[in-house]
C-alpha cells in the first residue's frame, strides 16, 4: 500500500470507527454556504484537527469540521468549510478530504463557492453552474508520483462537471423558480482579489466568474472518477469594467448569504433527485455481509419479470420489499405505475426493464419507453444493449443505444443498468460492451435478463468488475437463488443482485 493510500485509509478508519453513515455524495460548502449543513440529520461531526492527516482551516468564516447524516433520505459528507492555497497549505493537504469522502463511498461531489462575476451580465447574489474551469493558480493538486490505484497519470478532462448533473440541476431550478446562470469559473491562487486589469484578462479567455478554490478539488475528484456538479454564489461584480467598485471580503460573505438561500434550496433538491449512485461498493458489501449477514437485502432487486405476472402478485412483491428494505422492485413496465404508487412513502425503488428481453427494439422505442415509464414512476431503468450490433462489430451504434437510454433517464434523476446478457458473449465482446457502457456513462452494467440461454456466472461478475473497476456498479441477475449463490457473486464483484428469490435467501440469511 502506497503512504498516499495508508494515510487516506487511516483517516477513512478513524470515521467509520465512528459512524454507521456510508455517505454516497460529498458536499463542500464555501465561505458563507454553511446553512445546507443546518438541514443534515447529523450522526456524526468531525473537527478537522481531530481526523488524521487533516489540515486545520484558519479563514474567519469556515467552521471547519466534516459532517456525517442523511439529507433528504441520501447518506451524505459535507465539509464544512475547506482548505485554501492562499493558506498556506501545499496542494496534496488541500485535496487529501476528498480522497478521504471518496474512500469513504462517495461517486459523486458537490463542490460550491463564492465567486465574483467576470460576467457583466452576472449580478451579486446570482447562483452560477459552473460549466468548465480555468486553472490560473499555478499549481496542480497531482503534480507528484501519481498512485494508478487512485487514478490515471494523465486525467481526462473533458467532463470534469458531469453533464447529467448540471442537466438535472437546471431542470428543477426551472421548475422551482430559481435563476441559474451557467459559466467557466476560474481559479486564482489568492489572497488578494484581482486587479481590474487581471478581470478583463481572465474575461478575454473565457471566464465567466473567478474564485480561489474549487479547481483543486474538482481536479482530484474527477481524477477519481467521481461525478461531479460546481456551484458559484456570486458575490459581487468583477468585470474590471471603469465602474469596477472596491472588493471586501465582508461584502462577499454578505452576498454569498443571499446566494446561498437559493443554492442550498437548489442542492437539496437536486441531492433528493440524484441517480442512486448509492450503491455500496463492493468492498463495503463484503463488510457488510461479514458483520451482518442482515444487511444483504439492501442490495437485491425483488424481481418479478415473468410475461404472466399480475397485478396481485405485484401487490405482494411490493409489500415484501418494503417490509425486506430491499433496494428495488425490478417488473415489467406495464406494472410501474402499480408499484410506483404502493412504494410511494418508502425508499425501495421502482426498477423497470427497457428492450426487455431482446434488446431488439430501435434506439428511439428504448428512449421512448425510458421516457413514459420514468412518467409513470421508474426511479431505475434496466436497459437491454443492442446484442446483434455488438456481434458485427458495430460499436458506435452500441454505445449511442445506451448513451441515449442513460441521457433520458439521468436528466430525470433515475439510475441506468445496463444489461449485456453474458450467456451469448464470448470474453472479448464481454469487456468491450463493458466500456461502452462506461463511456456512455451508465450506473451499473448487469449480466443477464433471466431469459436468454444461461444467467449470471461469478467469472463473468469478476472480468466485468475487473473492466469497469470500482466505481460503476455490478448486477448481477438470472439464476441466483440461494445465499451462497448471493454471496459467491459478491465475492466477485457484484454489488445489485437481481433475484425472484430474495424473501428466501434473506430468510435463510437470518437463520444462518
Ligand atoms: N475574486 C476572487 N475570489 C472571490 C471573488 C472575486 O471577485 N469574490 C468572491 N470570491
Amino acid at each position: 500500500m502506497s503512504e498516499q493510500i495508508e494515510k487516506i485509509t487511516a483517516a477513512r478508519d478513524y470515521i467509520q470507527a465512528r459512524t454507521q453513515i456510508r455517505p454516497q455524495i460529498a458536499v463542500i460548502l464555501g465561505s458563507g454556504l454553511g446553512a445546507l449543513a443546518d438541514e443534515v440529520q447529523v450522526d456524526a461531526t468531525f473537527p478537522y484537527s481531530e481526523i488524521p492527516g487533516f489540515p486545520v482551516s484558519t479563514v474567519a468564516g469556515h467552521a471547519g469540521q466534516l459532517v456525517l447524516g442523511t439529507l433528504v433520505g441520501k447518506n451524505v459528507v459535507i465539509m464544512q468549510g475547506r482548505f485554501h492555497y492562499y493558506e498556506g497549505y501545499p496542494m496534496p493537504r488541500i485535496i487529501f478530504p476528498i480522497r478521504v469522502m471518496h474512500a469513504l463511498g462517495a461517486n459523486s461531489l458537490i463542490v460550491t463557492n463564492a465567486a465574483g462575476g467576470l460576467n457583466p451580465d452576472f449580478d451579486p447574489g446570482d447562483v452560477m453552474l459552473i460549466t468548465d474551469h480555468i486553472n490560473t493558480m499555478g499549481d496542480n493538486p497531482l503534480i507528484g508520483p501519481n498512485d494508478e490505484e487512485i487514478g490515471p497519470r494523465f486525467p481526462d478532462m473533458t467532463h470534469t462537471y458531469t453533464p447529467d448533473l448540471r442537466n438535472m440541476a437546471i431542470n428543477i431550478a426551472n421548475s422551482e423558480g430559481i435563476l441559474v446562470r451557467q459559466g467557466v469559473y476560474v481559479a486564482t491562487s489568492g489572497p488578494t482579489y484581482e486587479t481590474p486589469a487581471e478581470r478583463r484578462y481572465l474575461r478575454s479567455i473565457g471566464g465567466d466568474a473567478v474564485g480561489m478554490s474549487t479547481v483543486p478539488e474538482a481536479t482530484v475528484a474527477n481524477h477519481a472518477g467521481m461525478h461531479i456538479l460546481g456551484l458559484s454564489a456570486i458575490t459581487n461584480k468583477a468585470t474590471g469594467d471603469a465602474d469596477q467598485q472596491a472588493d471586501s471580503h465582508e461584502e462577499v460573505l454578505a452576498m454569498a448569504k443571499v446566494a446561498g438561500e437559493k443554492l442550498v434550496r437548489l442542492v437539496r433538491e437536486v441531492i433528493e433527485a440524484m441517480p442512486i449512485l448509492e450503491y455500496v461498493t463492493p468492498d463495503q458489501l463484503v463488510e457488510i455481509i461479514d458483520n451482518n449477514m442482515t444487511q444483504i437485502a439492501h442490495v437485491f432487486d425483488h424481481t418479478l419479470l415473468k410475461p404472466d405476472a399480475i397485478a396481485q402478485q405485484i401487490t405482494q412483491l411490493c409489500q415484501e420489499a418494503m417490509e425486506y428494505n430491499f433496494a428495488s422492485v425490478c417488473i415489467n413496465p406495464t406494472h410501474v405505475k402499480l408499484a410506483a404508487d404502493l412504494l410511494k412513502d418508502s425508499h425501495v425503488k421502482v426498477c423497470t426493464v427497457i428492450g426487455f428481453p431482446l434488446g431488439a427494439s430501435t434506439s428511439e422505442d428504448k428512449i421512448r419507453e425510458t421516457q413514459e415509464t420514468i412518467a409513470d414512476g421508474a426511479t431505475e431503468v434496466d436497459m437491454v444493449i443492442n446484442i446483434g450490433a455488438l456481434k458485427e462489430g458495430n460499436d458506435k451504434l452500441v454505445e449511442q443505444d445506451i448513451a441515449g437510454v442513460v441521457q433520458a433517464a439521468h436528466s430525470r434523476g433515475v439510475l441506468c443498468k445496463v444489461i449485456i446478457e453474458t450467456a451469448l458473449l464470448t470474453d472479448e465482446e464481454k469487456v468491450r460492451v463493458c466500456h461502452l457502457a462506461k463511456n456512455a456513462g451508465a450506473d451499473f452494467v448487469k449480466t443477464s435478463t433471466g431469459f436468454s440461454s444461461g444467467g449470471a456466472t461469478a467469472e463473468d461478475v469478476a472480468l466485468m468488475r475487473q473492466t469497469v473497476g470500482p466505481n460503476l456498479g455490478v448486477k448481477a441477475s438470472g439464476g441466483i437463488k440461494t445465499l451462497a449463490d448471493a454471496k459467491n457473486m459478491i465475492a466477485a464483484g457484484a454489488n445489485r443482485i437481481g433475484t425472484s428469490t430474495g424473501v428466501m435467501i434473506v430468510q435463510e440469511a437470518q437463520a444462518s
